[in-house]
């Protein structure tokens, strides 16, 4: 066994037995998340370096008991099978859990003032309604803050088959007390017609082209990695994979593999939130900014992935065993997915004057999983390369949310996707959080750029310009900003190595296209995400710290989060640091996004920089040619 091997359903069922037996906790107390406990990295680094010493195994749980209003962390010691920890998070609401939707639903679907809501619009069966619950943020009123609390969305499905999110029944909000399960009210702010197209995309009820020519990736020799529990090698690369209830995929001790030694590049790299605002005013759609981590806890609502449909090729997939919210089994397998991509050309040159060409194929190793959070489903993507590059990728698809409006209605803050129905403007950011390890815990990020050097005696021809470089010495100058056109990016180099070259060992974050925030300074919004202010952030280690807007954002007013900790100003040289990577997409939606948008893609790479001393798929074989 691993240290950071997950949690096995006997593990959790365990964990779970003492945590009820222990606490005394009433049956329908909620289990927020039960995972491992991740050992200390000097344990980890020990047992990667061949010399283990015991392996603790420990569970962490956040647990709501609801008549009580009590949210409590909790940590199990499962070789002692006692509770070693206890400690009640005063003023914190937990996500809204999947669970609580089949509750809620029953009691407003009884309640008259909303049936006859439903009335007024002409619909006799509320069989016929989805509700959809949405965080309220920081926007309660002021005498329902204290409670735990939704405001439901309501849509329109004729059939049971339709599309969930594509008729939204505008203007009804009931808004329902969770932990108490009653409604406070059913609020109607009048009448807009139903959007008319019910947005079909399933085959059965589409006609669909001919199939495409069969494709087929085939590997007959079996693929290039191995696997052992959770630990994997894939030619020079070794890392294990993890998952957690509340991240999703998570990469741990991800290392090359160089020589005769395993060099460390990265520790732990996790998505650290994921919040999704809109710019519509009308309504109370100017509330909508859902945290899909800390509201909606994102890892449990990963897929079970289908080899054919989900993943093409030669498949490993990953099991990970959860709990519901009642501690009981989740009942999900292949939740990750891994396998080998032929990635096209990785380097070639053919000398002119001996027409000898020298090519090799680039392939890449992929660790994926998708979550479906309500309307939108996003694809988690890691990819390694033979060259050293990791990199990370997001897929964005699914429904829109939309908004039904009046015919000729202007959409200031949107587009006409359909007949009747609003496209709101709204982004997508995902910190990304990098826990680096570049030839070891000590790092320090240097911000790079291009320089231009004016035209004078010191560049007399005006060509003159090279790369400027300056240390981030301390986390008040932790948030930092992309520049494109000065081609900005950071080195995380470990400046007690040197190579024969004279280089310190590094890895450089490349940051890909990416947004500004487009809510007002001071706003709900960024009170809650003040991470999304800054394209890159540098803070010390402190394994506390794992989701850039804090650990509990339900219904949060402002921070902690990445501002906050940053004032601490801990020293960034020579330290252990970790990397918040903050990616953001702006999506005015198109027609072309109805019913489902075809996937937009974002992300960023990590790039070896002097961490190699020459490129080091030099030696890889060249492919078999095929004579045409
Ligand atoms: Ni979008």
């Amino acid at each position: 066994m691993h240290p950071l091997d997950p949690l096995g359903r006997e593990e959790l069922d365990r964990a779970v037995q003492i945590i009820r037996d222990q606490m005394n906790l009433p049956p329908d107390a909620l289990f927020e998340q039960v995972r491992l406990k991740e050992p200390c990295k000097s344990a980890v680094n020990a047992f990667n370096s061949g010399n283990p010493s015991d392996i603790t195994r420990e569970a962490f749980a956040v647990v709501l008991d609801r008549s009580a209003d009590e949210v409590c962390e909790i940590v199990v010691s499962l070789d002692e099978n006692k509770i070693t920890s206890r400690e009640l998070i005063p003023g914190v609401r937990i996500s809204f859990l999947s669970e609580e939707s089949a509750e809620f639903r029953k009691i407003i679907c009884e309640h008259p003032d909303f049936l006859a809501a439903l009335e007024r619009r002409g619909i006799s069966d509320p069989e016929q309604v989805l509700v959809e619950g949405f965080a309220v943020a920081n926007l309660a009123e002021s005498d329902e803050k204290h409670l735990r609390h939704t405001r439901a969305h309501c849509f329109f499905r004729e059939h049971p088959e339709d599309n969930a999110y594509a008729r939204p029944i505008e203007g009804l909000v009931p808004v329902v007390d969770l932990n108490n399960r009653k409604v406070l009210r059913i609020e109607d702010n009048g009448v807009v017609p139903l959007p008319p197209d019910r947005g079909d995309y399933r085959s059965d009820r589409l006609d669909t082209r001919p199939p495409l020519a069969p494709l087929e990736i085939t590997q007959p020799d079996g693929p290039d990695f191995r696997v052992n529990g959770y630990a994997v090698e894939w030619l020079n690369w070794r890392f294990h994979v993890g998952f957690t209830p509340k991240e999703g995929l998570v990469l741990h001790t991800l290392s090359f593999h160089d020589g005769e030694i395993d060099r460390p590049v990265v520790y732990r790299a996790s998505l650290s939130e994921l919040v999704v605002p809109y710019g519509d005013t009308a309504g109370d759609h100017y509330m909508n900014h859902s945290f899909d981590l800390g509201e909606t806890i994102f890892g449990k609502q990963v897929n079970s992935l289908k080899l054919g449909c989900d993943c093409l090729g030669e498949i490993y997939y990953f099991d990970f065993d959860q709990v519901d919210e009642l501690g009981n089994p989740l009942d999900l397998s292949q939740i990750v997915c891994m396998h080998e991509e032929d990635y096209g050309v990785l380097w070639k040159h053919t000398d002119a004057h001996t027409q000898r060409s020298e090519v090799r194929r680039s392939r890449r190793l992929v660790v994926s999983s998708f979550f479906t959070i309500g309307n939108y489903d996003y694809g988690i993507f890691w990819y390694l390369y033979l060259d050293g590059t990791i990199e990370f990728e997001a897929k964005l698809t699914g429904t829109l949310y939309l908004r039904a409006i009046t015919e000729g209605e202007p959409t200031p803050y949107g587009s006409l996707v359909a007949p009747g129905v609003n496209g709101m403007v709204h982004e997508h950011y995902f910190n990304i959080r990098l826990d680096m390890s570049v030839d070891g815990d000590a790092n320090t990020v240097v911000e790079m750029q291009a320089d231009r050097v004016p035209s004078g005696p010191d560049n007399p021809h005006g060509n003159a310009h090279g790369v400027s470089e300056s240390v981030i010495t301390s986390e008040s100058e932790g948030a930092r900003n992309a520049a494109p056109k000065d081609s900005r990016f950071w080195k995380i180099e470990n400046r007690s190595r040197s190579n024969r070259l004279g280089w310190h060992p590094a890895y450089k974050l490349m940051p890909g296209p990416n947004v500004a925030p487009m809510h007002q300074p001071g706003s709900p919004f960024m009170r809650r995400a003040g991470f999304v202010e800054h394209d890159l952030w540098v803070t010390a280690y402190d394994p506390d710290e794992l989701h850039a807007p804090g650990q509990y954002v339900n219904q949060s007013e402002c921070g902690p989060g990445l501002p906050q900790w940053i004032e601490k100003d801990r020293n960034l040289v020579d330290a252990d640091v970790v990397l918040w990577h903050t990616v953001g997409v702006l999506h005015l939606p198109r027609p072309e996004d109805f019913p489902v948008m075809p996937v937009e893609y974002t992300g960023f790479m990590l790039k070896p920089f002097g961490f190699f001393e020459r490129n080091p798929a030099i030696d890889l074989a060249p492919p078999l040619c095929r004579k045409p």
